[in-house]
């Protein structure tokens, strides 16, 4: 184990741009690689974080007892507006917020939920215009119909819904400026009194038997409900934009998903969330001096596991810059690890297979419109989406 690098003050050499900064936004990548290779447990002046790049240093971290989620999360909290939920809880306490959430995500909530968005899946795609955005026409409707049925919305309600979920979805820039994150304040609020409002109207199903959970408030509930929204509506959404950005150049793989079977389709997700993590970094504060396998945070150290570096790691991901699409040993960390690994995990791969299945059976020539090299990412670091991604059908008479 090396020692704590903070006092060797390694730093960026100066061609590399912060990922941070202006430049370095769009493709951190290159600054990602110099770090793992060379300083994988990083102290970064800019930020006063521990920055982490290795998938071995990374998965240690986010099962770390010495690292705290709950003071790591209140590093960016931006809502008074909700209760503690369980991403900004520690154990013993965060257990109690998070086995209720089981009855919306769990097992039984996942096969209900796919016996139905099988429809609505089909509805999208077959209406899909034959110049389109990933994001915006399929992404964002995709995650709204998959929210709509996990919190059985009434189908009036789903443009409302998709409303305030993309504007609640600005919590999740934990760079936002003060007048983005008091819109981002007022938004959460609005959001927690619809879920509220619509909780009580609820009597069967996943969502009443949250509601009949004895071990939460109303207030806990709803809590549960809104970290959901802001958690995942735009991660999902965004994770179809940046899935077509690797897939669809890439006919062997379309191909694959066109005629393959489900563990085809299964390995194929895992490789594509691997690659465009859209939630690429996570935070934690260390309760205690933490070791790792790259070196030590000092206590009091507020850490940014960078999902997105370990998710290319060479040590651990042969070829790591490349689509591979039957990768049989994929530990990926898109969904994070350990106490607070994504409550919608196994959720989120069963809908992105069916999306993503029946898009391509159903239009065998979707393809980007632009090569994709010339689409552009946000240069907001989180979440981690492209700012267009144009498709094209390629049969204007589909339909
Ligand atoms: C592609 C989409 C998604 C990605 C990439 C993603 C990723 C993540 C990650 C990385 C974490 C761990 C954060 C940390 O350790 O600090 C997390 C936690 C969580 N996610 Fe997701 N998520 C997605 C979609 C969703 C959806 C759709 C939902 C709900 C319907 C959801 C619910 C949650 C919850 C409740 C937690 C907190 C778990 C806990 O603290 O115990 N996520 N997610």
């Amino acid at each position: 184990m090396t020692t704590s690098p903070q006092t060797a003050g390694v730093r960026l050499p100066a061609h590399l741009p912060h990922p941070f900064s202006p430049a370095g936004r769009a493709d951190p990548g290159p600054a990602y690689r110099w770090l793992r290779a060379h300083d994988p447990v990083h102290y970064d002046p800019f930020s006063r974080m521990w920055w982490l790049t290795s998938h071995a240093d990374c998965a240690a971290a986010l099962r770390a007892d010495g690292l705290s989620a709950a003071a790591g999360q209140r590093e960016r909290a931006r809502s008074d507006a909700l209760p503690p939920s369980m991403l900004t809880t520690d154990p013993p306490e965060h257990q109690r917020l998070r086995a209720p959430g089981q009855s919306l995500l769990g097992p039984a909530a996942i096969r209900a939920l796919a016996d139905v968005l099988g429809a609505d899946v089909d509805a999208l795609v077959d209406g899909l215009a034959p110049r389109a955005d990933g994001v915006e026409d399929v992404g964002a409707p995709f995650a709204t119909a998959v929210f709509g049925r996990l919190f059985q919305l009434p189908r009036a309600d789903w443009a409302t819904f998709a409303a305030l979920a993309r504007a609640a979805s600005v919590n999740l820039d934990p760079l936002a400026g003060p007048a983005v994150a008091m819109a981002g304040r007022a938004a959460m609020g609005e959001l927690s009194r619809f879920l509220t409002a619509h909780a009580r109207t609820v009597t069967e199903g996943p969502l009443a038997r949250l509601g009949a959970d004895t071990r939460l408030t109303e207030r806990e509930r709803t809590g549960i409900l809104g970290l959901a929204v802001v958690g995942g509506w735009q991660p999902l959404a965004e994770a179809v934009g940046n899935a077509l950005y690797w897939l669809l150049p890439r006919p062997d793989a379309v191909a694959l998903l066109r005629e393959g079977d489900a563990d085809d389709a299964r390995l194929l997700v895992q490789e594509l969330l691997r690659l465009e993590a859209p939630i690429p970094f996570t935070a934690r504060v260390a309760r205690a001096q933490v070791a790792l396998p790259g070196g030590t945070v000092p206590r009091g150290g507020r850490v940014l596991i960078i999902i997105g570096a370990a998710n290319r790691d060479p040590a651990v991901f042969e070829r790591p810059d490349e689509l591979v699409p039957g990768r049989a040993a994929n530990p990926q960390l898109a969904f994070g690890a350990g106490t607070h690994f994504c409550l919608a995990a196994q959720l989120v791969r069963v809908c992105l297979e069916l999306l993503l299945t029946r898009l391509v059976r159903r239009h065998p020539s979707l393809s980007l419109a632009q090569p994709s090299g010339e689409l552009d990412w946000d240069p907001r670091p989180l979440p981690r989406r492209l700012l267009g991604c144009p498709v094209t059908t390629g049969s204007a008479d589909v339909h």
